[in-house]
């Protein structure tokens, strides 16, 4: 069964103050939409955990560097609305614009330090604007539980930062990254590369789980960064951003996984520009 499309938030609020009453506990998906499995497993993992779900879908104009990115952004919501009919999804928030940016609006959330590297470097203002949207989204929901993927990883750090900070009651549990047969991420941003860019930007993640295994073997950082470039460029990657091994709790740049560490990345294919991140074994050399 389809659940309820809401798009103001005075109706959101009488479901969610009918669920608080009764003491049901609230799960918010956050989504910006053109759903794939990947968000599927994050309203599976919500639909277990909580009495009631929440999926939201808004395009978030605030978290896009370019007007061009935010204009290609697919728009499926009536696919999205048939793919969430599988599961025991309560309401699907899909809020007009002046519900979250009502005229006038004037406040911006903004996380320091864990922002200023990775996608805060090359997407200037973004996690202002996921942070902004995320404190929106939890304060309107009123929800106790928040699932992001850790395809996002630094988002999700980002957005569990911020709710603690301001105090919002919520939870944010990160759930596993989901991949195609091929290895790659799944993301809504697939949808645009062509048929062989799919492929070869599978080369992604094989060449981030070669590195991860040398550097827990020893190789230093430069060497195994140096070569899974030249392997990525040599799979038709046009242009790679970073390739970084980061403390997975500060996001400080790692020589060696000398603790629990993450592999991230940020590479262009096809004109795409596609990000993911594996964890790296701990490794004493
Ligand atoms: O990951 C996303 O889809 C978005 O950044 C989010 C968390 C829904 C905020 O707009």
């Amino acid at each position: 069964m389809t659940a309820p499309i809401l798009r103001r938030l005075a109706d959101l609020r009488v479901r969610q103050a009918e669920w608080a009453r009764a003491g049901e506990t609230i799960g918010v998906v956050p989504t910006m939409g053109a759903l794939h499995a990947g968000h599927l497993s994050l309203v599976e993992a919500a639909c277990d955990a909580c009495d009631r779900v929440i999926v939201t879908i808004f395009v978030n104009p605030r978290q896009f560097n370019s007007p061009e990115d935010l204009a290609n952004y697919p728009r499926t919501e009536h696919e999205d609305a048939q793919k969430l009919s599988g599961y025991p999804v309560d309401v699907i928030y899909v809020p007009d614009p002046d519900q979250i940016y009502p005229d006038g609006y004037a406040t911006t959330v903004s996380v320091d330090g864990l922002t200023d590297v990775l996608e805060g470097e090359f997407r200037p203002g973004h996690f202002d604007g996921v942070a902004t949207v995320c404190a929106k989204l939890f304060l309107q929901t009123g929800a106790q539980k928040a699932f992001f993927g850790k395809k996002d990883y630094q988002q999700m750090m980002v957005v569990r930062r911020m709710a603690r900070d301001l105090d919002i009651p919520i939870e944010v549990i990160g759930c596993e990254t989901v991949r195609e047969e091929t290895g790659l991420a799944m993301s809504s941003r697939n949808l645009r590369l062509s048929v062989s860019g799919l492929q070869k930007a599978a080369a992604l993640y094989r060449v981030m789980q070669d590195m991860a295994t040398k550097l827990a073997e020893g190789v230093a950082v430069s060497e195994v960064e140096s070569a899974a470039r030249d392997a990525l460029s040599a799979s038709g990657f046009e242009d790679i951003e970073y390739l970084d091994l980061r403390c997975q709790n500060s996001l400080h740049k790692l020589q060696h996984p000398d603790r629990p560490a993450r592999l991230l990345a940020a590479a262009w294919m096809d004109g795409i520009r596609l990000i993911d991140n594996i964890a790296v074994p701990v490794s004493e050399r």
